[in-house]
């Protein structure tokens, strides 16, 4: 499975619910775990594998993977941290982005089985950014126009050498 990188339409729709958590999407996030391990990602969503439903994925070292299927934003700190992002559809180019410090999440996982979670530091940064896939949003969109411009350029020189 190709992960599918900027510029596609499917990274910039807003993804649809799941109605119904089945065996499938247990087979999805297994799936979505392997490509992790493989591009040696954070977290993936679903629409970077074309399936713009609302899922995702999540492991950081030393914690246990975690499945997010229909997330909420129940709440998100006004205070902010810096923070080294990047993204595998944006594969080689990152840049230090601002994001709220704690997010508290409410979600079902591949089982079907809702929990909510407050999170901080990397763990919240990377469930904010797999929160944006589902909406359509990349974290390039959040830099300034100037950052913006320079990194793109950065990547379309990256993608040009390859
Ligand atoms: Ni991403």
């Amino acid at each position: 499975m190709e992960i599918i990188k900027i510029g596609s339409d499917i990274l910039r729709q807003k993804c649809e619910s799941v109605n119904e958590i089945t065996e499938a999407h247990s087979k999805l996030a297994g799936e979505m775990f392997k490509i992790l391990d493989a591009s040696r990602g954070v977290g993936l969503a679903g629409p970077q594998i074309g399936v713009p439903q609302r899922i995702f994925v999540i492991r950081l070292d030393g914690d246990s993977p975690r499945v997010f299927i229909n997330p909420s934003l129940l709440e998100t700190s006004e205070e902010t941290a810096l923070g080294e992002e990047g993204c595998l559809s944006i594969p080689g180019v990152w840049a230090e982005l601002r994001r709220p410090k704690r997010v508290k999440v409410q979600a079902w996982n591949e089982k079907g089985r809702p929990f909510s979670i407050e999170a901080q530091g990397i763990l919240a940064r990377a469930i904010l950014h797999e929160y944006d896939h589902l909406e359509g949003i990349l974290f390039v969109d959040r830099l300034s126009e100037l950052k913006r411009e320079r990194l793109m350029a950065k990547y379309s020189k990256l993608k040009k050498n390859q």
